[in-house]
């Protein structure tokens, strides 16, 4: 008895976490990111790229990462090219959500547009490292440009 009791503790404690860092991720995506790049990810042709599907292949290395990081602290300005559609338009800098709201608006956007099934990297340390290396908008357009595949 006393063991399934602590077993049923740890599934609910387990499974309550899991419920929160999910929100969190969802509601700053609500807040900050759907207004350009839509509920389903998807973006909208002369707003925003598509995030859905576009991203995944970032998740796997280093460079990827730091870039994932980078283009919500800087912002990001000069054309890209997704699935052949050309974007002209500016992607705002979110400096000022703190480091731990950045990851979570990441890897909800990787876990949840992108099948990414853990982005346990994508913490408030690795974030905070990203930031402070600075940079400007245009120094994250040059990283996407230095990405393998990044032509896609
Ligand atoms: C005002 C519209 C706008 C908002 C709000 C916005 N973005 Fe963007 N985002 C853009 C644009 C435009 C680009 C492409 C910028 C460029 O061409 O240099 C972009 C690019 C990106 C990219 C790079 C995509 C790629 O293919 O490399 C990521 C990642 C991204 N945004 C994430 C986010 C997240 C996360 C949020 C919310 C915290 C957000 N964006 C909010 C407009 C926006």
């Amino acid at each position: 008895m006393k063991h399934g009791l602590a077993a049923m503790l740890l599934a609910l404690a387990a499974g309550g976490l899991a419920a929160q860092e999910k929100p969190a991720g969802a509601a700053l995506y609500a807040t900050h990111c759907v207004a350009c790049h839509q509920a389903d990810g998807q973006g909208a042709p002369g707003i925003a790229p598509p995030l859905a599907g576009n991203l995944a292949r970032h998740a796997g290395s280093g460079g990827g990462r730091d870039y994932l990081a980078r283009v919500p602290l800087t912002g990001m300005v000069g054309a890209i090219t997704v699935n052949g559609v050309r974007y002209t338009g500016n992607m705002p800098s979110f400096a000022a959500l703190s480091d731990g709201e950045i990851a979570a608006v990441v890897a909800y956007v990787l876990q949840e547009f992108n099948g990414t099934a853990s982005a346990d990297w994508l913490n408030a340390e690795f974030v905070a490292q990203v930031r402070k290396q600075g940079g400007t908008p245009n120094d994250t357009h040059r990283a996407r440009g230095r990405l393998a595949a990044a032509g896609s």
